[in-house]
């Protein structure tokens, strides 16, 4: 498919979370970092989203700080606010008060263009239900992050994050000629594509086997070891243990924050690539 056409695809089954508007390459960066260890700290962040007369609290006052190159899990019952956080995390969505530092720099008060700049460079996203095009090639999918910003060697680049997530081999396929976890590598390769220091991941195994989740819990632990921020959204205590940080959060708030360094340690498996 034609990149143009590719795009208005795009557009149509609301993939704007790595989309931006013809920021081209080489526009200055934002960056002012007060302590350069610290990649994200959120301070009381309060979101409420109003429905009529009715308000929900979904986040109630929320502060964490993560280092660069940690790698977290955030866990809690149904409707306790973890998409909330990640989304706002992920610059999708603003908090109501509260303070959102990244990479220094607080976002909190960006402008949406300037919310669509830090997506499309810093932040990977990853999803439960893979959000693949159907009609596009594995390749083209992980191409299309670049598309919107207007990148050199867009194609080249792609192939580089397929051979990260070791899929190669199944460039030209469609979403449905790969199976659950090969899809899930895809995708996994189009929030790598653009080379950001943090990537979000929103249940990302919960369509997978048990055996599947557990390659794709060993592919992003590679990839922290590489250096890439990672946090986790999960309801399954096995893939939170593949993480060295769990995070417990319970209506709107985080009620633990533990580190388990040793846990997480004996929990990594051998390679096995499928
Ligand atoms: N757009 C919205 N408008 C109104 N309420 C919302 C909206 N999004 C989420 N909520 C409410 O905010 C609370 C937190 O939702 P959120 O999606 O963050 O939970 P979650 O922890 O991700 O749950 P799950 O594990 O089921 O995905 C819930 O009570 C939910 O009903
Ligand atoms: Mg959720």
């Amino acid at each position: 498919m034609a990149p143009a056409a590719a795009a208005a695809e795009a557009d149509a089954i609301d993939q704007s979370y790595f989309m931006n508007t013809a920021i081209p390459e080489n526009a200055p960066a934002e960056t002012t970092t007060a302590n350069p260890r610290l990649c994200i700290e959120l301070h009381e962040l309060v979101k409420i989203y109003r429905m009529g007369d009715q308000e929900v609290h979904a986040l109630d006052g929320v502060s964490f700080s993560a280092i660069k190159g940690e790698m977290t899990a955030i866990i809690g019952a149904s409707g306790s606010g973890k998409s909330t956080l990640m989304n706002i995390i992920g610059c999708l969505d603003r908090p109501t008060s509260g303070r959102y530092m990244l990479d220094g720099e607080d976002v909190s008060v960006f402008s949406d263009n300037q919310l669509a700049r830090i997506r499309n460079k810093r932040i990977g996203f990853v999803f439960q239900n893979f959000n693949l095009l159907p009609r596009n090639t594995a390749l083209e999918n992980v191409e299309m992050p670049l598309l919107y910003s207007a990148s050199h060697n867009a194609r080249h680049r792609a192939m580089e994050a397929m051979e990260r997530v070791n899929l190669r081999d199944r460039a030209h396929h469609e979403p449905n000629q790969l199976s659950g976890g090969q899809r899930q590598r895809v995708a996994i390769a189009r929030a790598l594509v653009t080379n950001p220091t943090i990537v979000l991941a929103d249940e990302p195994t919960g369509n997978l086997d048990s055996r599947t989740g557990n390659e794709i819990m060993q592919l992003f632990h590679d990839l922290n070891e590489q250096g890439v921020t990672l946090i986790i959204v999960t309801h399954e205590p096995d893939i939170a243990a593949h993480c060295r940080r769990i995070i417990i959060m319970r209506d709107g708030q985080i009620i633990d924050d533990k580190d388990t360094s040793d846990a997480a340690a004996s929990k990594k498996s051998p390679r096995n690539d499928t």
